[in-house]
């Protein structure tokens, strides 16, 4: 057996089989002087068993041969090998195997002995190409598929930091390198200031002050220059690549040490380094912008709680305004305010609704605020002008709150609370479902408490006498579901009293 032992011209390995040592011989020769790694075998049947064990790319098979031809070599061989290249060489033209047969069992090319083999040699160059194009496309199908699978993985949000380590991670095994780094700059921190961030691999896996003393002059004026020119920059022994995000601006770059690849490796080895580092500037320009929401979204509590603190600074105001007016009805509005909370609970209604309905309830009668005292006061009946003065006080009310812009869902609220389903209230006359559902419930609880109260006109009534009223007027004066709820929990006034002197008091 002949062997060419040195390191394979493009780690192509090539197999000679002939029964002939002399063609051996020659052939070895031109392979020789081509500079290929080569084996040659005289026994058919070795070969065939050499296939199996030596990951051969090539083979240059004579056709007759002892125990078997060639055509029944490459039968065998085909059986559990259908990607070696196969050249068949044939003796004199008539002695070729069928067309037939070539195709079949997939033999890539043939031609006839003769002493000098340039018809051989050109044949082995265009195998040699096609093998090679044929791994180049191997490659970068895996390298793809590798790219692929780690994009779930780069796009999953968390921190920075680690999303660059995942980057790198899924990176080096594309580019046969141990060391690498990724550096971003312009990162929003949380306190609003930019920063840089980086992450090292292999020898550049380091704190960022010795990482920076690793950065020698040269090296920081290439990283520069690739994020200017956004193109990615090849040397004998590293690669940049600019990250580039969606906006087209350079947010970062990626060093790898290349390994001295030869120029096919580096072609294919960049075009997948460029896609990559596409999808890694993606990841990261997704997680800034996580991060900036997150920011924005502290900003917003801060200031959704000042608003609050604004908002209950204002409702506390206004009710100490309310409940100056009206010493006699002091506790009114507060009891009113709890009733209907207890109502809009039972409903199910939401949070938002629940506090809508608690401060309806509280300034349901800011309005009388501008009714005038003499009016407001009296002891004797009214008369219908004076009446009629006090029916204003809904209007007036919501145009009081309609000046303050937290109160937006209050206004009709407290506009519609002496509507009747009957259609026979003021001051609009709605009737039914023209009236907001939060109105309906204030107009309930407002009557229950007026009723349970002392008035300048009029002594309390008892809760049975006051039950009694609302369902006489359940249907024509109030909603007959709001009436029907209420009764139900009015079997627990006791402990409904105790909860409002407990929380008002
Ligand atoms: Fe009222």
């Amino acid at each position: 057996m002949r062997k060419q032992l040195v390191e394979p011209k493009n780690n192509i390995r090539i197999l000679i089989v002939d029964d002939e040592p002399g063609i051996i011989d020659s052939l070895s020769i031109m392979l020789k002087r081509s500079g290929y790694y080569y084996e040659g075998i005289t026994n058919p049947l070795e070969a065939v068993e050499k296939v199996k064990t030596g990951s051969f790319d090539l083979m240059i098979l004579d056709y007759l041969m002892a125990p078997i031809h060639g055509d029944e070599v490459v039968k065998r061989i085909r059986e559990f090998n259908s990607e070696l290249y196969i050249l068949l060489l044939t003796g004199h033209k008539d002695l070729a195997p069928p067309l037939e047969t070539i195709r079949a069992l997939d033999i890539q090319g043939y031609c006839e002995k003769s002493d000098r083999f340039n018809q051989l040699q050109l044949l082995v160059e265009s195998g040699i190409k096609s093998i090679t194009m044929m791994r180049t496309i191997k490659k970068f199908r895996d390298g793809l598929n590798r790219i692929l699978e780690s994009v779930p993985k780069i796009y999953q949000l968390q921190p920075i930091g680690n999303i660059l380590e995942d980057i790198l991670a899924e990176l080096l095994p594309m580019v046969s390198s141990e060391n690498a780094f990724i550096l971003v700059d312009n990162i929003i921190d949380s306190d609003e200031s930019r920063k840089s961030i980086f992450r090292g691999i292999g020898k550049y896996k380091a704190e960022i002050y010795d990482f920076m003393s690793m950065l020698d002059s040269q090296l920081l004026e290439r990283i520069g220059k690739a994020k200017i020119t956004k193109n990615i920059i090849i040397t004998q022994t590293e690669i940049i690549l600019p990250l580039i995000n969606e906006l087209n601006d350079s947010i970062g770059v990626i060093y790898v040490e290349s390994n001295n690849k030869s120029e096919t490796d580096i072609a294919e080895g960049y075009k997948l380094l460029e896609i990559y580092a596409s999808q890694a500037a993606s990841s990261i320009s997704n997680a800034f912008l996580h991060s900036l929401v997150n920011i924005k979204n502290e900003e917003l509590s801060k200031t959704y709680e000042l608003l609050r603190i604004r908002y209950l600074d204002t409702i506390e105001a206004l009710r100490q305004v309310v409940d100056a007016k009206d010493e006699y009805t002091c506790g009114h509005s507060d009891r009113v305010s709890y009733y209907c909370v207890k109502i809009g609970e039972a409903f199910n209604l939401s949070e938002q609704e629940l506090e809508t309905l608690r401060v309806a309830g509280l300034f349901h009668d800011v309005g009388k605020m501008s009714i005038a005292d003499d009016i407001l006061f009296k002891s004797d009946k009214l008369s219908i002008r004076e009446y009629n003065e006090i029916k204003k006080h809904p209007t007036k009310g919501a145009r009081i709150l309609s000046v303050i812009s937290m109160f937006k869902n209050v206004v009709p609220i407290v506009k519609c609370h002496h509507e009747r389903i009957d259609g026979k209230g003021y001051p609009d006359g709605l009737i039914g479902e023209q009236i907001p559902f939060p109105a309906k419930i204030v107009a309930v609880a407002d009557a229950f408490d007026a009723m349970m109260s002392d008035r300048h006109y009029r002594s309390k009534l008892d809760l049975n006498a006051a039950i009694n009223q609302l369902m006489v007027g359940s249907g024509t004066q109030f909603d007959s579901h709001v009436v029907s709820k209420f009764v139900n929990m009015l079997g627990d006034y006791k402990k409904m009293e105790k909860e409002i002197a407990y929380t008002y008091e």
